[in-house]
């Protein structure tokens, strides 16, 4: 198989072939993602989506890594991006770089992703100045939802602007590709026709460079709530609570465990 992409490679793609990005939180799911995926981000909606949190504010670093260990170790083909959680990169570059520097040592991962635009371009100009290579993500900033007031849609009518500015910036500042997250696809559109880096769009534009879903919303396996842009390419919870059901019902009924799954005495 070709060699694994590099930040410089998802960049080249500008304009070309869309890139296929899923996030991942464990070793199976990475290698049922893993070829089929340009990207695989450790995104911090592990928070969400296998830690019952009710936002991703309560994503520590010690869950990254763990999570993102546990990723690494079932990707052979796609690059590894993994988020900087809330509270590890907003005070200050320095402590930004000691923190992403943590998270590429401890986790293998090529590249970090971010939160934030103008207000966060001197700190993706830090790290991606010092060996660091650097996702940004604007728009609908999870993270940020505090005071955002809820998770709406980013950039409408004159705020739109201000999202391109963001874009502009953290491109300007070495970002490498760029998440545009819940925008009207009007503005999702127009940021990628005019930043230089690939956007990756979620709930953005069927015209950015690239999409990512959250894995376990696509599958049907998170249902706490479905946002608009989270289509379901499978029901797999649905499928598991029928699992559960029925072994549930076989052991009431003495039915489960079967002659075939016990031993003898021989
Ligand atoms: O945490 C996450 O899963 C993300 C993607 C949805 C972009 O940031
Ligand atoms: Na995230």
């Amino acid at each position: 198989p070709a060699r694994r992409p590099t930040p410089q490679d998802i960049t080249a793609r500008k304009g070309g072939t869309p890139l296929v990005c899923l996030t991942a939180y464990t070793t199976p799911v990475a290698e049922l993602v893993d070829p089929h995926c340009d990207l695989v981000l450790v995104g911090d909606s592990v928070g969400m989506v296998l830690h019952g949190l009710p936002s991703t504010l309560g994503v520590t670093m010690e869950m990254m890594i763990l999570h993102a260990q546990a990723v690494g170790r079932g990707l052979s083909r796609a690059m590894m991006v993994v988020d900087m959680p809330f509270g590890s990169y907003e005070a200050g570059s320095e402590v930004a770089f000691a923190n992403a520097a943590r998270l590429m040592a401890e986790t293998g991962c090529a590249a970090v992703k971010l939160e934030g635009g103008v207000e966060m371009a001197p700190t993706v100009r830090f790290l991606t100045r010092r060996g660091i290579p650097v996702m940004a993500h604007v728009g609908l900033t999870p993270q940020a939802v505090n005071t955002l007031g809820g998770y709406k849609v980013q950039g409408r009518g004159e705020a739109g602007d201000a999202v391109l500015a963001d874009a502009r910036a953290v491109t300007e500042a070495g970002a490498f590709s760029v998440v545009l997250e819940k925008l009207p696809a009007s503005l999702a559109t127009r940021i990628t026709q005019e930043i230089a880096v690939p956007t990756v769009g979620i709930g953005a534009s069927a015209e950015c460079d690239g999409q990512i879903l959250v894995v376990d919303d696509m599958l049907g396996l998170f249902t706490a709530f479905k946002p608009k842009f989270a289509k379901r390419y499978a029901e797999l919870g649905a499928d598991a609570d029928r699992a559960i059901a029925a072994y549930a019902e076989e052991v009431r009924a003495r039915a489960f465990p079967a002659a075939e799954h016990l031993f003898g005495d021989g």
